[in-house]
């Protein structure tokens, strides 16, 4: 299943549009049903306006009315070239997504379990997401109960 949910995330990669870093990154998401979903990076000619990968799948979650159903995310990217994805390091979140998908996890009342592979699927990392983004910011922290 983790295989099928890397494989997913680097299919997802070669639609990035990435033309600024050429570094293109999928990821995919493992819902509770089994169901998949994917997204990729999408780059802004104002740079600082891009998203990754991962907050575009969160927000086609939260679309979807799904968010509560993450059980997994999957992470794969590289230098994009000619629809190909190319590397051998793995992509770690960054430290937005981090929080973002921490936003997801305290909705589902669940950790999530992020792999993180690189473009060749040469290194596939598993991590808790707890153990990536440790007493991370949320609404108990503005003396809000998370009722919905
Ligand atoms: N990027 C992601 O999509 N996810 C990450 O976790 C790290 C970085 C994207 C943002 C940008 O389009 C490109 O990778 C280079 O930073």
């Amino acid at each position: 299943m983790s295989d099928d949910l890397v494989h997913a995330a680097k299919e997802a990669a070669v639609n990035a549009h990435a033309p600024y870093s050429r570094f293109a990154v999928g990821a995919a998401v493992l819902l509770e049903d089994g169901s998949m979903v994917t997204g990729c990076n999408f780059e802004n000619a104002s740079y600082g306006l891009s998203l990754c990968a991962e907050t575009v799948v969160l927000a086609t979650l939260n679309a979807q009315g799904k968010l509560r159903q993450i059980r997994e995310i999957a992470i794969v990217g590289g230098t994009l070239n000619r629809r190909e994805i190319r590397g051998s390091s793995p992509v770690r979140p960054c430290g937005r997504c981090r929080q973002m998908m921490t936003e997801a996890a305290q909705l589902a009342l669940r950790d999530i379990i992020v792999h993180c592979a690189s473009a060749d699927l040469s290194v596939v990392e598993k991590f808790w997401l707890s153990d990536l983004l440790p007493l991370p910011f949320g609404p108990s922290d503005m003396g809000l109960v998370q009722d919905d």
